[in-house]
């Protein structure tokens, strides 16, 4: 498993996270906790040693899970990260999501962020967190408000160092000018590879670490999704906008000779797709959700795959099919 550097403050983490959302169950049709746990400590056994979750991720559950997951193992020899910012116990002005009849709002007001930060301590079961992110900007606080906020729980060692989530470029470039920002967290993926790369110059100019969400495009890019494919009820892809018959039509385009590249090479499609991104100017992680031991196992592996320029090329070839999710919305 390659390891890279987490920002430009010594720490690094496996090239290959485990993304921690979809075992919270919420938005993805329902968990089983058991099975999550096991996910979690699969992947941690084959070589991953950072872990991405979020206290809105299940309301709570992925954090308790990863906690369990973790419990007995050392906590030095793991990277933590968790984010604040997306309350569904309080209102505030910004309503960030209206689901399963909560309604979520934003907040990154400092009493907050503290408070949510003790909550998450004790549902991961730890006293330090390694990386703390925001999950979603909050229109009500400034930037150098919430750098602020951050810096001080650095100081206190409540948290090892923080970055943000879904973020403008002029924010980050504020917040490494205010403070010791570490990383940006932003949807990039082999079909997601436009919308975000405004941010990457800033990552690059200020060395953030960049990590990729939603890497296989919630499953899309394992070719293992098509048409014949039924999503539960209460999971997102049942009526989401990227998963529709023209997306699916438009993949039997794009994925066939990745398909092939990776039976060529004795590897799975999903780990062709994540070994690309990780080779892409700026990535530093996936972060990669899996609900079995078999996903956790399969996707840490793409850690270790090297691919040659002209590998590189074909897959990026294949990629110029995609006609984006705008064009086919
Ligand atoms: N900061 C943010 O706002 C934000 C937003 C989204 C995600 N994230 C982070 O990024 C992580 C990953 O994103 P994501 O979960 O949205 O999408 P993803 O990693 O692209 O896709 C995960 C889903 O793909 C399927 N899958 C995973 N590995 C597989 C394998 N080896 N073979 C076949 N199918 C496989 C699983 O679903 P099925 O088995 O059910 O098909 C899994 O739940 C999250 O867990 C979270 O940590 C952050």
């Amino acid at each position: 498993m390659k390891k890279t550097q987490l920002g430009k403050h010594g720490m690094e983490a496996s090239a290959v996270a485990f993304g921690a959302w979809a075992i919270g169950g919420w938005l993805w049709g329902g968990t089983d906790a058991e099975t999550s746990v096991d996910a979690v400590r699969a992947s941690l056994d084959a070589g991953v040693d950072f872990i991405d979750t979020a206290a809105v991720y299940g309301f709570g559950l992925s954090e308790e899970i990863v906690g369990k997951a973790i419990q007995g193992r050392p906590r030095d020899k793991i990277l933590l990260a968790t984010k604040c910012g997306l309350r569904w116990d309080i209102e505030s002005p910004t309503l960030h999501a209206e689901s399963d009849g909560r309604r979520i709002f934003r907040s990154l007001k400092k009493e907050s962020i503290r408070w949510e930060l003790e909550q998450s301590l004790k549902r991961l079961g730890t006293d330090y967190i390694d990386l703390y992110q925001t999950h979603w900007p909050d229109p009500e606080t400034e930037i150098a408000e919430l750098v602020d906020t951050l810096e001080e729980l650095r100081a206190e060692g409540r948290i090892r160092a923080w970055g943000f989530c879904n973020e403008t470029p002029e924010h980050l470039a504020q917040a490494a000018k205010l403070g010791r920002i570490s990383t940006d967290q932003e949807r990039y993926s082999l079909l997601d590879t436009g919308q975000n790369t405004a941010n990457l110059p800033v990552c690059e100019a200020e060395e953030l670490g960049f990590l990729c969400y939603s890497p296989i495009a919630q499953g899309l890019l394992t070719g293992k999704v098509d048409s014949k494919r039924q999503f539960p009820a209460g999971d997102l892809r049942a009526t989401s906008p990227r998963f529709t018959p023209a997306v699916l039509e438009a993949l039997e385009v794009v994925l066939p000779p990745i398909v092939s590249m990776a039976q060529d090479r004795g590897v799975t499609t999903e780990q062709l797709v994540l070994a690309w991104t990780l080779m892409q100017p700026g990535v530093s992680h996936v972060l990669v959700g899996a609900r079995s031991i078999e996903q956790a196992v399969s996707n840490a592996a793409a850690g270790s795959i090297e691919l040659s320029k002209e590998e590189l090329a074909m897959i990026s070839k294949a990629a110029d099919a995609w006609p984006g999710f705008e064009a086919l919305g």
